[in-house]
């Protein structure tokens, strides 16, 4: 059977970061190989889609790299020319969430084998959310109860992505695309540690975990 594939975006200039946050060093590699590897966890084929300057740079756990566009939403068009036909689904993942697990990918993967149109995980929000207007003024306050918060890996049937992108749309994710063409969606539980790395202090976070895991690692050996 035809495999499933994960668009990794890796094209961003990194400007809340101060620079392309998915090459910054974390826990002894980039924060772009820990994303590739959850990617193609499973078997999963995976493009990944970097700035024109980075497409010879040799990246060996990607199937396909291809150079991005100037927005999220272009380079995840680019990736797609580069998804054989056949793939059943098509996830896309920012390489700037270094720990999003395998098991996230499985998750968002079954909810669109079970017949959604796509699947995102979300977290409830803990803070009150506000629309505001141009000037700044509160326009409406949706109920807190009603929201979630998204992350990536977002699962999509392949033909309904593929039809979100050829309106050429654009957006701060893919759902929304699939959202606005029609399409079902659905959340499944996310996950606390799948931060996306915005700004530079997010760097300093990640190492924190990273170091609490081998520390909890070592007490588990020590107990042994
Ligand atoms: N991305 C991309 N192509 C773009 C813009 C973003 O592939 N033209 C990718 C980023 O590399 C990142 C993911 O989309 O992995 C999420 O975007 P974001 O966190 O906004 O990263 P940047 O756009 O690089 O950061 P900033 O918005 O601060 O410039
Ligand atoms: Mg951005």
């Amino acid at each position: 059977m035809a495999r499933d594939w994960v668009i990794v975006v890796a094209a961003g200039s990194g400007r809340r970061f101060g620079g392309a946050k998915q090459y910054a060093p974390l826990g002894g590699r980039r924060v772009l190989d820990w994303s590739l590897d959850a990617a193609r966890a499973g078997g999963r084929g995976v493009v990944l889609v970097v700035a024109p300057t980075e497409v010879g740079r040799p990246e060996p756990a990607a199937d396909v790299v291809v150079a991005g566009g100037a927005t999220r939403s272009g380079s995840v068009r680019a990736g797609l020319a580069a998804v054989p036909a056949d793939a059943p689904r098509i996830v896309v993942h920012d390489a700037a969430r270094p720990f999003a697990p395998p098991e996230l990918f499985d998750a968002v993967l079954a909810a669109v084998a079970g017949g959604a149109d796509g699947a995102v995980p979300g977290l409830p929000v803990a803070d009150t959310i506000k629309q505001v207007d141009a000037a700044g003024r509160v326009v409406h306050t949706p109920a807190r109860a009603s929201l979630v918060a998204v992350q990536t890996p977002q699962a999509f049937r392949a033909a309904a992505l593929r039809d979100a992108h050829a309106r050429a749309a654009e957006g701060t994710d893919d759902a929304q695309l699939v959202e606005a063409a029609g399409g079902t969606v659905v959340v499944v539980p996310g996950r606390a540690d799948n931060r996306k790395l915005t700004e530079a202090d997010d760097l300093a976070w990640a190492e924190s975990r990273l170091a609490g895991r081998a520390s909890a690692r070592t007490a588990t050996g020590a107990a042994r």
